[in-house]
């Protein structure tokens, strides 16, 4: 099977109404890119106090991109008017395409998926936003197996063209098309890559993120760390990376991608990092203004 291109002889999607579950850091950015692209959008979290937060952050994250000029003040009132919010996943009923970002938990994300592959109609899209779980073992949740993909996004997702696709053993060819369909209509550039745990970017991300976590424990600065990675072409140092995307998500991602044959020295050491940071210190990172990195209004300050 060609991996690369979009399968042929599937109509093109253009999806009307989409619903997002987890109305977190990623599925806030995935509703914004979906509203922003004219697709009406229903967010699913698991109570009214944490859909209001992320309206807030949603109409936040819109004007700053208004302050940066890339987003017009009469579009940003489209967006917000194109997203609605319910804590209840029935409501998803009448949606073309579904994305699931809820924590990374197996057995959170299978329930999700179950109850809204239940409501939806036949040929409508399931996409998963896992960093880690192989698609094979969410399929099983829903009574559509053929329709669930992984649409793998990166934070933060206004911001970050990569998408990382992933395709099941059970996705079937018109899920692929639709799933490519929906990345070009958000202005993403997609990746296909074959399922498996960690898939290809978080196995990538998670061997960098570790030695930039190994020079940290021998000592190394953070900033030098960081600046070492800008000054070779990177966009963003590994630790400002990991701080950013979380250094709890990050410890379940590096534990998750480890096999038994890797490294278990290095590996055993880089999550130790983590875990003294995230759980033990409570410095989960940005989220939290404070991980590698503290976060103040005056910019960051290294406190490793
Ligand atoms: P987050 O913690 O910011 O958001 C998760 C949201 O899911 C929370 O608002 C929570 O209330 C909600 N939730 C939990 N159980 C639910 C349920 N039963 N029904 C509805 N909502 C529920 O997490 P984040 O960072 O947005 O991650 C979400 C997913 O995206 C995870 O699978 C993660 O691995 C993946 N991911 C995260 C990236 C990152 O940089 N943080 C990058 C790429 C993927």
């Amino acid at each position: 099977r060609n991996l690369k291109a979009r399968p042929k002889d599937v109509a093109k999607f253009e999806p009307v109404r989409a619903g997002v579950i987890g109305a977190g850091l990623m599925g806030n950015g995935i509703a914004y890119c979906l509203a922003r692209a004219g697709v009406a959008v229903t967010l699913v979290d698991v109570s009214e106090e944490r859909l209001g937060k992320a309206r807030d952050q949603l109409h936040r994250n819109g004007l700053k991109a208004v302050e940066r000029g890339a987003l017009s003040q009469a579009k940003l009132d489209q967006l917000m008017s194109l997203v609605g919010t319910t804590t209840d996943v029935a409501s998803l009923a009448g949606c073309d395409a579904v994305f699931e970002a809820v924590v990374e938990i197996e057995s959170v994300k299978r329930d999700v998926i179950s109850r809204a592959a239940a409501v939806l109609p036949a040929n409508a899209l399931i996409a998963t936003n896992t960093s880690t779980l192989p698609i094979s073992n969410l399929a099983g949740a829903s009574s559509s197996p053929g329709n669930l993909i992984g649409m793998h996004f990166f934070a933060p997702v206004d911001r970050m063209p990569l998408l990382e696709v992933i395709r099941g053993p059970q996705t079937t060819d018109a899920t692929l098309a639709r799933a490519l369909d929906v990345a070009k209509l958000m202005g993403k550039t997609p990746i296909i890559v074959r399922d498996g745990r960690g898939f290809f970017t978080s196995r990538v991300v998670a061997s960098y993120t570790r030695e930039a976590l190994l020079l940290l424990s021998e000592g190394v600065p953070p900033q030098v760390v960081d600046n070492a990675a800008l000054a070779a072409g990177m966009p963003i140092g590994p630790l400002a990376m990991a701080d950013q995307t979380s250094l709890d998500l990050l410890y379940d991602i590096l534990g998750s991608v480890a096999g038994p044959d890797r490294e278990l020295d290095h590996h055993a050491r880089s999550l130790e990092v983590l875990n003294r940071l995230s759980h033990r210190l409570g410095r989960p990172g940005r989220k939290a203004s404070a991980g590698i990195y503290d976060y103040g209004s005056d910019g960051s300050r290294a406190v490793w």
